[in-house]
This record gives C-alpha cells, structure tokens and sequence, in this order.
C-alpha cells in the first residue's frame, strides 16, 4: 500500500497507478500548538511504502509519523521513497560547532523503515548517512519530455558537479551540445557566474541543475546567456524548491520556461518521476 506524505500526494497517486497498487487514506491535521499528526486510519497491509519529500521540517516529522503509523497499524516491511531530501546540501559541518544535518535526518529516518529510496540526492554520498539500504534513482531524463522544439540545443549547467545532468537531459532529448559554467557562491543567495567558452549566441540554451532554491544560482546563469545573446533560455530542474523570490529573479533574468519534476509538487511541475520510480521498485 503506497502511503503519501501531504506534499507528496500526486505523485504517490501516480506511483500508485504506475504500480497498480491502492493508495492509503491518509490524514494531515495540526494542533492548535502548530505540532503535526500525520495518521492512517484504517491501515492494513503488510507492506507499506511511504512516499513524502522533506523540503520542510514539518514535513519531515510527519514522514516519522507515519512511519511509526504503518508499523503501529502492522505492517512488516516499511520502505521510504524521498523523492526530495532537504537538508541534503548539509552535508558537512561547514564550520566549528555545526551538525551534519544531512546526516542527523537520515538517522532519524533509519529508524522505522526497511530501505530508503532517494531521486537525485544533492550528492549520492548521503546515502552513507542512512543505517538502512539506500538506492538512488536519477530521475534527470523526465526533464526531455516538456521542452519545446529547440534550434541548435545547448544544455548547460551551472557547475561542473551538475555537467552529469545536462548530458542525461541531452542525451533524453536526443541531440545537443553540453557544456557547463564556472560558480562561486559568496553566501546563501550571492552566486557569481562565469560563462562558459561555449558559443550560445542565437541558439536555444536550457539550463539543467539538481534544485533551484532561491533562484540565485539559475538567475545569474539565465542573465549571463540572455546578456550574451541566448535565443531562448530555459531551466529544468529535478527539485523545483523556488523558496522565497526565485520565481521573479527568473522573470527578471529573461528565462523563458522553468521545467520541474514533481519530487517537490509546483506549478512548474510538468513531468513526473513515477514511471523511475516504479523501475526501482519493481526490480
Ligand atoms: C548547488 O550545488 C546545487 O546544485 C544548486 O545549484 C543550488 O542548490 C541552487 O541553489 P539556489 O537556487 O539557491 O542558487
């Protein structure tokens, strides 16, 4: 029985289809003290797997709650599929006295579950941090599907970390050139861009990354390419997070389309990661 999170809860309606397995009634509510209750009436199958993405902290003690729900209610086998991981870029203790948050989550998931499944995790070496299997999808080729017909296609990421992405989404979309630009982040929100020597004038460029955040990283990209004489410019993304203004950094910066995965459920979210999904849990 596939059991949603409150933010996950189309995209475990289209893995439940995938799957052709039911999906749990599952209840959110929230007490006047602002603590989460995240339940399952009426649960009752052996296995349960729970598909909820943590990009809030609220979010993450409701996965623990229904964790603790299914195997309250029964069931055996409890796998957790996150389709989106916060606190995943914390994955160090950047300085003297900080946690590793990263890894503090993942212990806290570990706890009640059998596996985790993780959709293109910041970094694949978070999996460590878990104390159960971990499998990794890269959902990354979806992100083909919603583009438009594109003249002399460039796909571009903004570090040489991500050039991994914009050769899937290239090679999903079946022809084009890669190549990746040069990026110093000065703090949370200041990202400095150097272009990369690949000639994009009058040619159409998307944009790949593993998450846009705030934005900073893809609106300076954008402005760069569009500054430069791009035709086109757009983003795809596996996490569309876009916290606070990012959305209108990237109208600002010219972009012409933001494309987004449902591992975080956006209006921008076009395509979904199910049909990756259901592969790995089928296997
Ligand atoms: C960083 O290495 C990631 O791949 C993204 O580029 C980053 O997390 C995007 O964050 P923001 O949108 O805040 O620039």
């Amino acid at each position: 029985m596939l059991v949603p999170g409150a933010s996950s809860q189309a995209l475990a309606a289209a893995l439940a289809a995938e799957l052709g397995e039911s999906l749990a009634a599952v209840e959110y509510d929230r007490f006047p003290d602002g603590e989460t209750l995240a339940a399952v009436p009426g649960f009752d199958a052996d296995a349960a797997t729970i598909v909820a993405s943590t990009a809030s902290n609220d979010a993450y003690v409701e996965l623990l709650q229904l964790q603790d729900a299914v195997r309250e209610a029964g069931a055996s086998e409890v796998t957790t599929v996150i389709p989106y991981m916060g606190y995943a870029r914390q994955d160090k203790a950047f300085e003297a006295g900080h946690p590793i948050s990263a890894r503090a989550v993942a212990r806290a998931v570990s706890t009640t579950t059998d596996r985790v499944v993780l959709v293109n995790p910041h970094e694949d070496a978070v999996s460590e941090f878990f104390d159960v299997p971990v499998d990794i999808v890269d959902a990354a080729g979806r992100l083909a599907e919603p583009l438009p017909a594109l003249d002399d296609p460039l796909f571009l990421s903004p570090d040489s970390g991500a050039i991994g992405i914009a050769e899937t989404v290239r090679d999903a979309y079946g022809e084009g050139e890669t190549d990746y630009f040069e990026k110093v982040r000065h703090s949370g929100t200041d990202v400095e861009i150097t272009p990369s020597d690949a000639d994009f004038e009058g040619r159409d460029v998307v944009i790949t990354d593993d998450i846009i955040a705030t934005g900073s990283t893809m609106s300076e990209a954008v402005a760069v390419l569009t500054d430069g004489g791009a035709k086109r410019v757009f983003c795809a993304t596996v996490h569309p997070l876009l916290a606070r203004n990012a959305r209108t950094k990237l109208a600002r910066a010219g972009i012409e389309r933001v494309v987004g995965t449902d591992t975080i459920e956006r209006d921008v979210s076009e395509v979904s990661v199910a049909p990756v999904l259901a592969d790995e849990l089928e296997r």
